[in-house]
């Protein structure tokens, strides 16, 4: 991994059109300027491991602009790797350096994860378009494979006890529960519980546009003040 930080780079992945290989989320180009400025302040430097890359536009887009970080993108399905190797291929080669190969990884079997270490871990929007299993392996996983105060940020949609749900979110959960039973938009509170139950602990909430959160869980850590 290169140690100076990086040129920012002038090209941006939505200028590259989609093709066969490449897909294209256009989630990713609304949501990622808002994740880099959160992302930059609470990652370490070292391994970032980022479960559910989906596209990869995230992962090309991110990790350039993270200097000091080296960003391995996973998903579970062939054709999100496709994806992601494909928008890599076209990266200049000091943008594509800071990305370690994408791996097959599937969160609701963190016994075979193919990762045994990462500083941190980053998850978009996954845990409402998957089973709860997702979620548990997710923190079973993350619980396993983090140091201490290694950290685990989480984007998407939530639901908290204490906070009136948006419309657009009461909306979203119904047709991601036509699609799937299995889905649906989980409450932060049962995310933290399962969170806990590996180690992790809630340390901060950030609001994000279009009703988002990003939420940080920390290793081994204790954070009184936090509140969901
Ligand atoms: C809505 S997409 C989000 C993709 C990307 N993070 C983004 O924000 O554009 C959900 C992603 O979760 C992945 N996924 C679903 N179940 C998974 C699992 N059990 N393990 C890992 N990835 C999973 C899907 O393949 C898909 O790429």
């Amino acid at each position: 991994m290169s140690k100076s930080p990086l040129t920012p780079p002038t090209w941006s992945p939505d200028k590259a059109p989609a093709d066969g290989r490449k897909r294209h989320a256009p989630a990713t180009t609304r949501n990622r300027e808002a994740l880099l400025e959160v992302l930059s302040r609470v990652l370490p430097k070292g391994d970032i491991l980022e479960i559910a890359c989906g596209s990869g536009e995230h992962a090309v887009f991110l990790a350039p602009r993270l200097p000091g970080r080296r960003w391995r993108p996973t998903d579970t399905h062939d054709a999100a790797l496709d994806s992601v190797r494909a928008w890599i291929d076209d990266l200049p080669t000091e943008h594509a350096m800071v990305l370690a190969s994408p791996l097959a990884l599937d969160a609701t079997t963190p016994e075979r994860w193919p990762i045994a270490r990462a500083d941190a871990i980053v998850c978009v929007n996954m845990i409402h378009i998957a089973p709860w299993a997702a979620c548990e392996g997710l923190m079973a996983g993350a619980g396993r494979i983090l140091p201490q105060g290694g950290l685990l940020a989480l984007y998407g949609p939530f639901l908290r006890g204490d906070h009136p749900t948006a419309a657009s979110n009461l909306a979203f959960d119904e047709s991601l529960r036509a699609q799937n039973p299995a889905w649906g938009i989980r409450a932060l509170e049962a995310v933290a519980a399962e969170a806990t139950r590996h180690g992790l602990m809630l340390e901060d909430t950030v609001e994000m546009p279009s009703n988002n959160l990003t939420v940080i869980f920390r290793k081994g850590s204790t954070f009184p003040e936090a509140s969901i």
